[in-house]
């Protein structure tokens, strides 16, 4: 890894059953990112155990979302790809941070703010979630961290943490930068909402292509006849031709749309046979993975060597100034 690039850092919650909405919203972003830094991503697993408490599913969305992206295109070569539970010194830094951050300040947190506004309970896990995401951030010196809009908060609550811990105890971290992708589109789902696992209306990155097909087929659609002029930007088919059809054919649907001449089914048929197409290779080397789990474990392996020595050098330092060693 070249030395002068600028480092980037970010958490991947372990949610299973990827969607094509992930994968343009978030995944693909970090294909993007991995040609022009040094990339630290990891399985924010400890984050989650907030939420579930079901340890075969932690276990296994875990393996399986790292197993998402290596089968979209993230090269373990040029990223470090690993475990947030592989790296306790991060637990630590968090402990000396809740040190010195006053309850306040955590209390003007959404997510915490939010499970509050709905009367669920909080556990010191969730109230705590900026904290350890702090000591995620600033424990490998990052120099970038690329978040969603609704992560931003916590990004500017470390950056506040950075702030607090230098002005105490001398300059330690790297104030990072904030990197909010503000064109990434939210894709909708089968039914025109936004696509979310929640909602039950999403296209899965790895469904069966005959799953793929027949939930195309059920796209709620007008009753427009064949032979009728439709109006493209009105059909949730169109859409999804819009994200995977090649362009010339995309053009020539336009323009049956426009004209009358194709039927929905038609639509919907070819539609099916695109989006397989777009998927195959993915879907393929997801298939190899599942059987070389050995694979994944070598990746997360190397991946939690390089982040260890990060960590241990900078948790060192703040332990010095804290006055602990
Ligand atoms: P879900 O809504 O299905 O539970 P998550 O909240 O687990 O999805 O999202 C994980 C990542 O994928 C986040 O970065 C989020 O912004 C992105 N993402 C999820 N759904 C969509 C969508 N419909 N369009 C664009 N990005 C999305
Ligand atoms: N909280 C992030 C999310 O919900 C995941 C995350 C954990 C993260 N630690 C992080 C993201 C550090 C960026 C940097 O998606």
């Amino acid at each position: 890894m070249h030395k002068t690039k600028k480092r980037l850092l970010s958490g991947i919650k372990p949610t299973g059953d990827l969607h094509i909405g992930n994968y343009f919203g978030a995944m693909m972003q970090f294909l993007e990112f991995q040609k022009n830094y040094e990339s630290f991503i990891f399985i924010a697993d400890y984050h989650a155990l907030n939420q579930v408490k079901d340890p075969k599913k932690i276990k296994k969305d875990s393996l399986e979302i790292v197993k998402a992206y290596l089968a979209a295109g993230l090269d373990p070569k040029k990223v470090h790809l690993f475990k947030q539970s592989d790296v306790p010194q991060v637990t630590e830094l968090c402990w000396i941070f809740n040190c010195i951050l006053p309850m306040a300040l955590l209390k003007r947190a959404h997510a915490y703010k939010d499970a509050v506004a709905k009367g669920k309970s909080v556990n010191m896990g969730l109230f705590d979630y900026p904290v350890l995401m702090a000591a995620d951030i600033l424990i490998y010196n990052s120099d970038i961290v690329p978040v969603g809009k609704d992560q931003k908060q916590h990004v500017e609550m470390a950056q506040e943490t950075a702030k607090r811990f230098n002005n105490i105890y001398g300059k330690t971290f790297k104030i990072p930068e904030i990197m909010v992708k503000q064109d990434v589109a939210v894709i909708k789902g089968l039914d025109g909402r936004k696509m979310s696992k929640s909602y039950n209306n999403v296209i899965g990155l790895f469904d069966s292509e005959e799953e793929t097909k027949e939930k195309i087929m059920k796209i709620v659609t007008d009753s427009k006849r064949p032979e009728e002029p439709k109006n493209p930007e009105n059909c949730n088919v169109f859409y999804f031709h819009k994200l995977f059809s090649p362009k010339s054919e995309l053009e020539k649907i336009r323009k049956r749309y426009k004209e009358g001449g194709i039927s929905y089914q038609e639509s919907k048929e070819i539609l099916a046979k695109n989006i397989n197409k777009f998927l195959a290779k993915i879907r393929d080397k997801k298939k190899k993975l599942d059987k070389n789990e050995n694979y994944i474990k070598k990746v997360l392996e190397e991946g939690k060597t390089a982040a260890l020595r990060e960590a241990q050098k900078t948790l060192n330092k703040a332990k010095k100034k804290v006055g602990v060693i």
